[in-house]
């Protein structure tokens, strides 16, 4: 990556955010000490951001100041500064500016391109999306997505589980989303230019997403073509008055408030937006939950025990059965406390704030950081430990704040998709542990958090072993090879 040009569009960005009362005589955050000229603490924050975030919790406690390139950036750890920071409203805080980098690819006049009351009504649109009635029809979508998936793994063998998750979750929401008929016809071509999209969201692009990179043209060659297709899609279903039980229907059928239709290009932004969304953040989740299931052969067994008691031999599976499979949800919780994918979360400050004591002035960059905040100890108790059960009955520890586990965020922007991910993680999980047993195939220390992409997975290839469990005899004599 060419590193110049990054550097000046990172500085002209902090510097076209200066703070608007420049006269006022601020009470600012300690600063971090360390950084270099001009990239501040950047090239500490590339190497390693949660031991960055770290150091200045461990010197200041829950907000202290660091400079990446041109500008302070104030960062709130713990509960209290937790709760102040999601808290705040879209009057106090801005996220658009952070989330430039999105509009190549979801598009002009889409979610953080378009004015805020008309980002409010095509956020309403997703809530239609994840509504209960649709997450039914979605679950039997997850089931059917893993029984192919994994019907066609050998009896043994060693996976990338990154690149399974990634597979996995892009066939479960395309089907979900985007609908059937894409998902069955179209599959190859949309993954080969979802790729290229998603190749074209680097750390070039937080600074200066349009700068014509290689990576950038690609990306927007695809987005062309990807417009077109999904553009196809959407007029065909109009012409013809076909109905489905997906989320381009959801689109279909909505207006905004003045009773405007959505347009084949608001369409396409939307179904990118909420794909872009619900892909990777689940991708890796999906992959950290093979490490830590193969990593703890307890926790595997009372997995497995949870999946004989809510399902025994049955191989049909509701969302009832989902929702009632507790240590499943604790182990993914517990897996995206240790290793959220979004290690921080941005706003910038459109007024004079405080807190703690400190003054946050008017266009100071604002950083919430789930790594850093769910492995506090005064929440969560021997916070490096992967244990499942804190969450269950008599501990509860994520119910000593709302804004202690904030894996998905919190307040009035709190993640969308919370209820679809965890039906998605859990259901894909509830297949393979009936159906495989698994075992890290490198040594664990290996298995390491990679900060190179924005959204944080395990460190590539994330190898593991699985072995297909012998199919079941029944009392009956017959043999069950469940739900596959
Ligand atoms: C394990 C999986 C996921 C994780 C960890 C995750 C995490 C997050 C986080 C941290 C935010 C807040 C960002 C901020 O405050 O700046 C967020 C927002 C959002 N997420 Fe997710 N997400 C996941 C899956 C999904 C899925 C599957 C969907 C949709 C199907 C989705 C849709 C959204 C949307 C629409 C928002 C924006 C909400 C708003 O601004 O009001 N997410 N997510």
């Amino acid at each position: 990556m060419e590193l110049t040009p990054v550097i000046k569009a990172a500085t002209d960005l902090w510097s076209s955010l200066r703070p608007t009362s420049p006269t006022r005589k601020y009470k600012l955050p300690p600063m971090l000490p360390g950084g270099v000229p001009v990239l501040g603490h950047a090239l500490e924050m590339g190497k390693d951001p949660i031991a960055l975030i770290q150091r200045g919790r461990d010197m200041f406690g829950d907000i202290f100041s660091m400079r990446l390139p041109g500008r302070p950036t104030v960062v709130m750890t713990g509960h209290r500064a937790q709760e102040k920071y999601f808290r705040l409203r879209d009057t106090e805080v801005d996220q658009r500016e952070v989330y430039r980098f999105t509009v190549p690819v979801f598009g002009e006049g889409i979610a953080y391109d378009a004015e805020p009351e008309i980002m409010r009504e095509q956020l309403g649109f997703f809530h239609a999306a994840l509504r209960e009635s649709r997450l039914r029809t979605y679950v039997a979508g997850f089931v059917a997505e893993a029984e192919d998936y994994f019907g066609k793994w050998g009896d043994e063998g060693v996976v990338n589980m990154l690149e399974v998750g990634n597979e996995l979750t892009i066939y479960t929401s395309s089907r979900s989303l985007l609908g059937e008929e894409f998902r069955t016809h179209l599959s190859a071509e949309f993954a080969a230019l979802y790729h290229d999209l998603e190749a074209g969201m680097n750390t070039l692009s937080l600074f200066a997403p349009r700068f014509p990179s290689p990576s950038h043209i690609r990306r927007d060659r695809a987005r062309v073509k990807l417009g077109e297709m999904l553009g196809g899609i959407v007029e065909e279903r109009r012409r013809k008055g076909t109905q489905s039980e997906d989320f381009m229907q959801t689109l279909l059928d909505a207006t905004y408030k003045d009773g405007r239709e959505l347009s084949p290009e608001e369409i396409t932004g939307l179904l990118l937006t909420i794909m872009f969304a619900g892909h990777h953040t689940s991708g890796v989740t999906f992959a950290w939950t093979a490490v830590n299931i193969a990593r703890h052969p307890h926790i595997a067994a009372s997995l497995i025990a949870e999946q004989e008691s809510v399902l025994g031999d049955r191989t049909d599976m509701t969302l009832e059965d989902v929702r009632s499979m507790n240590y499943l949800e604790w182990t993914i919780k517990e897996c995206l406390r240790m290793y959220p994918p979004l290690i921080m979360l941005m706003r910038k400050s459109l007024v004079d704030l405080d807190f703690g004591g400190y003054d946050i002035p008017a266009g100071t960059m604002m950083m919430a950081s789930p790594s850093v905040g769910q492995r506090i100890p005064s929440i969560f108790a021997d916070p490096h430990r992967f244990d499942p059960e804190r969450y269950g009955p008599g501990r509860e520890e994520d119910k000593r704040s709302p804004y202690g586990h904030i894996a998905f965020g919190g307040g009035r922007h709190r993640c969308m998709g919370i209820v679809f991910a965890q039906l998605q993680l859990r259901a894909l999980w509830s297949h393979l542990l009936r159906n495989f047993e698994f075992e890290l195939a490198d040594p664990p220390s290996s298995y390491v958090i990679d900060y190179s992409n924005i959204i944080a997975g395990p460190h590539p290839p994330c190898r593991v072993r699985y072995r297909r469990k012998p199919a079941k005899v029944t009392g009956r004599g017959t043999r069950v090879r469940s739900a596959s």
